[in-house]
């Protein structure tokens, strides 16, 4: 148990950890990855490039530290962190050895400040830390199991058809080679795949959600060719399945995970979608459609292009379907081709002929400046706060509500 002369110790640190959280993190990672390199295949090393991951890490030790006298308003984070950490089968044997290389790295990057007694406070302060979270990972773990198809850890699934989307987007039904059932989503869920990488001589992780309602049968993702002016930094996971996966190849995937879902209410639907970002919210409109929901739905996306736009077909077909739900579509750049309910530019919702409802639940997904601009327009338009979901397709950066 943490005294409270630790605590104090502990919450101490935090200007520190302010000014230095990622130089911390970062010395806490290489030195990690260095004794344990066996880990470099369960991190997404794109992410350790761009540093994202460190600055999530280092606001969530932050977090913890600010919080310590009560650890409980924390909970709402340790869930998102501890669905990201069951999707990729973290275990509590794993935190001895991140425990082991972050007070080592507290120790080297304090030098001469760490005392013994603040590394023990530290030591102390992180498995408190560490129980909380592995704790609420057990519970997790123990709910995937207890589900009808559901399992823990990783598990092969064939890809049974690959279908092309659009210019930018390919999808991968994924069936369990096992012949099983697969566990029901919640839709705005995602999944892990994991695939070897003989380039890197690594396995990698990525997330992709799933892009239909459950059906109990398969999973479908909708994967972004993710392309950079260098062909060097091209994304890795998502030009290999691009490029390089086949129908009948295998590749490992996790049981689905993620708060990111459609909440119970009867209250109108917004779904704002930029790019591949509409994958999450294609399942959630798939299953309000699917439930026969009466609930007013408006479906508003943006894409660069009329030909990178993927999924048109079948919202259309939704939206001839239900009286009750409009689209809006927002391209960059459609050459002439903008007509009726197709807008040109980026999304922007005062253009609306219609305005917004803005007693309505809102589901924002897209690239960061795209949810933070969707964001702070609603929040405008007199929308509350705790009505406006987001998600981040990487490490959660944005603290907005
Ligand atoms: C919850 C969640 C759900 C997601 N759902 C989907 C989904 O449905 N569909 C989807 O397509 N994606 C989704 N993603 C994103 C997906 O997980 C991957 O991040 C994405 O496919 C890119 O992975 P990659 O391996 O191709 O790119 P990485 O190799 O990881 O690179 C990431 C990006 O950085 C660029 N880059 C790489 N190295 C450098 C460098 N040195 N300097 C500058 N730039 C660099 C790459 O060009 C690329 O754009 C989701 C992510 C999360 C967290
Ligand atoms: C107290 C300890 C820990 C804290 C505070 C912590 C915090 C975090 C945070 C904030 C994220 C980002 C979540 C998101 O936004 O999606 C994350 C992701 C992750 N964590 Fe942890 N974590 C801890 C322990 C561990 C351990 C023990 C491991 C395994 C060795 C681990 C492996 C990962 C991986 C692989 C990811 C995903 C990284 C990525 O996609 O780049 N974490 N963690």
């Amino acid at each position: 148990m943490i005294t409270q002369e630790q605590k104090s110790l502990v919450k101490a640190t935090v200007p520190f950890l302010r000014e230095n959280g990622v130089a911390l993190t970062d010395h806490f990672y290489k030195r990690m990855f260095k004794h344990n390199p066996e880990l470099k295949n369960v991190f997404n090393m794109g992410n350790q490039q761009n540093g994202k991951q460190q600055t999530a890490l280092a606001m969530a030790v932050l977090a913890y530290a600010d919080n310590i006298d009560n650890p409980a308003v924390l909970m709402p984070v340790v869930d998102g962190i501890g669905h990201k950490h069951v999707s990729l089968s973290i275990r509590p044997e794993h935190y001895l050895i991140v425990g082991e290389h972050l007070l080592a790295a507290i120790a080297e990057v304090v030098g001469s400040g760490a005392t013994a007694k603040l590394l023990k406070a530290w030591e102390v302060a992180y498995f408190q830390l560490a129980d909380l979270m592995s704790g609420h990972e057990a519970s997790l773990y123990r709910d995937k199991i207890g589900q009808v198809g559901g399992w823990s850890g990783w598990r092969p699934f064939l890809v049974k058809s690959k279908i092309i989307e659009s210019t930018e987007i390919t999808s991968f039904y994924l069936y369990p080679a096992d012949g099983g059932a697969v566990a029901e989503h919640k839709p705005g869920q995602y999944i892990s795949v994991k695939v070897f990488l003989p380039k890197l001589n690594l396995f990698q992780p990525r997330q992709y959600s799933i892009s239909t309602a459950p059906n109990g049968k398969y999973y479908r993702i909708s994967v972004k060719k993710e392309l950079s002016s260098d062909p060097n930094l091209n994304g890795m996971i998502s030009n290999y399945f691009h490029d390089d996966i086949s129908e009948g190849d295998l590749v490992d995937v996790s049981s689905p995970s993620g708060v990111f879902t459609l909440k119970d209410s009867d209250r109108p639907a917004v779904f704002i979608s930029g790019g591949v970002g509409q994958t999450p919210l294609i399942a959630m409109m798939e299953q309000l459609i699917n439930s026969g929901s009466m609930r007013e739905k408006v479906w508003i996306h943006g894409s660069k292009t009329p030909e990178a736009h993927a999924f048109n077909k079948q919202v259309s077909h939704w939206t001839n379907q239900d009286q009750a739900l409009k689209k809006y579509i927002f391209y960059n750049s459609a050459d002439g081709q903008v007509t009726g309910d197709h807008y040109s530019g980026w999304v922007e919702l005062k253009q609306l002929k219609k305005g917004i409802n803005a007693d309505a639940d809102f589901y924002l997904c897209g690239p960061k400046p795209f949810i933070e601009k969707q964001y702070n327009d609603l929040l405008q338009l007199g929308v509350n706060a705790s009505n406006i979901h987001y998600e981040e397709f990487g490490p959660q950066s944005l603290q907005l509500n």
